[in-house]
């Protein structure tokens, strides 16, 4: 079974440790996806908000601070956020392990390979069996990824993830929940920043269903013609994300009456960014938008990254919140049903935005 894994699914990593100066075609984008390496250093940069949460005075700033970065970016770095900074160079240790040290047949015994599931997985789409009719041709992603299930509990097994790293199972085990107490802070936060209750976006997210993505994006002979990860937006409610010292996270910011512009998201190591998904953008009726982003590739350096994403159950009806709901602000989006978003995401693929802008009512 791993062997013939490794046949129908091709490990990026093992395609970039093999003697090549191009990339395979099924990696090549559309010319209109492609990145452009030749703009000038754009000035812009995500928004850096240094929380220090329960300290009262600053608390209406730090609200004032979040409502400006969600509007303009749904997306934002954040510092002094409670988590030790121990844990996030360790999680950034044990997973630059894996990926680096650990031998594939090693790494082929956690392999999945169907979209979403937990494990090894270098390919985030539904496979074309799977798909609907209205499809596009899919171009692979420069990727490989472990995916592991943390939150519920009784989603979370260590036994499924790597020991490669004595401390692999533990390290991700205590991330999990530092981020999830993180993402309460955050969703808090961002509720108040609208007015809203402090407990407004969770109630309607209900219990987390958190999944933690190491991803690893190896060295690609042409960065101009690839994308680590095609452009899109998480589906869930809020993202956690840290990376190591190489950039190539990108997030669309919208002009001020110009066009949209891609930002690289620089690193920064002590930073958490945060990401807002599509749940954050409906049960705010679109005063938030989820944050579009992207990786491009470097033929120099692997990179690797950690998303955390804290999404609702597959059950949980998902709509624009009543409190922000009256006659001269009707809702912008038709109720969801998670799970029936995360369907249509993983079969039709993400392209940018289109799975939320379909549910714009009036469009
Ligand atoms: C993701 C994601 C970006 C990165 O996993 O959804 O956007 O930098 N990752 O790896
Ligand atoms: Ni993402």
């Amino acid at each position: 079974m791993e062997v013939s894994e490794e046949g129908i699914i091709r490990r990026v990593q093992s395609i970039a440790q093999s003697p090549l100066s191009r990339v395979p075609p099924e990696y090549i984008q559309h010319p209109n996806t492609r990145p452009v390496f030749n703009t000038p250093t754009q000035p812009h940069n995500v928004p850096l908000i240094d929380l220090s949460f329960f300290d009262p005075t600053r608390r209406t700033s730090t609200r004032e601070s979040i409502a400006r970065a969600c509007r303009d970016w749904g997306a934002f770095h954040v510092t002094n956020h409670g988590v030790p900074l121990s844990l996030l160079t360790a999680i950034r240790r044990v997973g630059r392990a894996y990926f680096s040290d650990c031998s594939m047949p090693e790494k082929l015994r956690y392999a999945c390979s169907t979209a979403a599931s937990e494990g090894y997985g270098s390919k985030m789409l539904a496979t074309s069996d799977q798909k609907q009719d209205d499809a596009v041709a899919q171009v692979l992603d420069w990727r490989d990824y472990f995916d592991h299930h943390t939150l519920p509990l009784s989603r979370r097994n260590p036994d499924r993830w790597p020991e490669f790293s004595p401390d692999y199972r533990d390290t991700v085990a205590r991330y999990s929940d530092e981020m999830k107490i993180l993402a309460q802070k955050l969703l808090a936060l961002i509720s108040e920043s609208l007015g809203l209750r402090a407990s407004c976006i969770e109630d309607a997210v209900g219990e987390f269903y958190q999944n933690i993505t190491i991803s690893y994006y190896p060295p690609c002979p042409e960065p101009d013609l690839t994308l680590g990860l095609q452009s899109h937006s998480d589906m869930g409610a809020i993202t956690l994300l840290i990376q190591d010292d190489v950039e190539g996270l990108q997030a669309l910011k919208s002009g001020d009456g110009g066009g949209d512009q891609w930002v690289t998201v620089e690193p920064l190591s002590d930073a958490v960014l945060v990401l807002l998904g599509d749940q954050t953008e409906i049960i705010t009726n679109g005063k938030y938008r989820s944050c579009e982003h992207r990786a491009i590739t470097n033929p120099d350096r692997a990179r690797l990254s950690v998303a955390t994403f804290h999404d609702p159950a597959k059950t949980v009806k998902i709509s624009p919140a009543s409190e922000l709901i009256n006659e001269s602000s009707p809702a912008k989006y038709r109720d969801v049903v998670y799970g029936d978003h995360v369907l249509s995401w993983y079969t039709k693929g993400p392209e940018g935005k289109r799975n939320i802008d379909a549910l714009l009512l009036h469009s």
